[in-house]
């Protein structure tokens, strides 16, 4: 058998913890993931937060789009409860720490990334960048720069993968900072990439686990391009077996407990 998969926890431990708050990754980096996942969307203040959705509703205890608040309205919401209410909680031991359910800038994730004590890597994925005219890849930009991220010095490497749907987002990215990694996703693949290579400026492949299940074959394909193959959403062990056996590099995860038990296996 070849090389095993690398973990990265999809938005953090998120199968036990609310999804991107800093207990999610905290906890992904305590069970021995490789990396963490994050999405990123800008506040009406020009901060960038790692949020999933558009709207607010179904991980905070607010209502409303993401983009119209500034960043201290969003802090003044609750964003861990809905996953487990903390009013459901008799023992006192088990209140969270809700320094840790806050909502996450990306820098204070940048942070503890560096902060880890051994390397994580941070896939970082760009939501919907078009409408925002380059603003979003810009502001992530200057967050990696401070942290000498966005052009590593030579013979230093970042930890940080740039991640999305839009190969806009990801050119825009390269072009500014042309020695970082891009992963390209995919919930299909393009006729003229079935060989395995992928645009310009793109570094690495992000299938959907559904695409690599239908094509195992693609795998292969684009290790001989020299692409690595980053595939979402892996949660159930028959499919994180299946990734190691056909070769996967990445395996992005929910679980990543449960991912880093199971690929330990002879
Ligand atoms: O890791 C890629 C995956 O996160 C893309 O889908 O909707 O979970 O952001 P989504
Ligand atoms: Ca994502």
């Amino acid at each position: 058998m070849g090389k095993l998969p690398r973990v990265v926890a999809h938005r953090g431990a998120s199968d036990v913890n609310p999804e991107h708050t800093l207990a999610a990754y905290r906890r992904a980096i305590e069970v021995g993931a490789d990396g963490l996942e994050c999405d990123v969307r800008l506040t009406a203040d020009g901060h960038l937060v790692c949020v999933h959705d558009r709207r607010i509703d179904r991980t905070s205890n607010g209502r409303g789009v993401l983009s119209t608040m500034s960043l201290a309205e969003l802090e003044s919401f609750d964003w861990g409860s809905w996953k487990r209410p903390w009013a459901d909680l008799d023992d006192e031991a088990e209140l969270p720490d809700l320094d840790e359910m806050k909502v996450l800038t990306l820098d204070t994730l940048l942070a503890t990334v560096r902060d880890a004590g051994r390397p994580v890597e941070l896939a970082i994925e760009t939501k919907h960048p078009t409408r925002y005219a380059g603003l979003v890849e810009r502001r992530l930009i200057e967050a990696l720069d401070r942290y000498g991220w966005a052009r590593p010095k030579l013979g230093t490497e970042s930890p940080i993968r740039v991640m999305s749907f839009s190969w806009l987002s990801l050119r825009r990215m390269r072009t500014a900072a042309p020695g970082l990694r891009t992963v390209l996703l995919m919930d299909r693949i393009p006729l003229r990439f079935r060989d395995g290579s992928l645009p310009t400026g793109v570094s690495y492949a992000g299938p959907s686990l559904e695409l690599v299940t239908a094509h195992p074959e693609y795998v292969d394909r684009a290790h001989k391009h020299g692409h690595q193959v980053h595939v979402w959403t892996v949660n159930a062990e028959e499919d994180i077996r299946r990734c190691r056996e056909i070769g996967v590099d990445v395996l992005i995860s929910d679980r990543p407990e449960l991912a880093v038990r199971t690929l330990a296996e002879p």
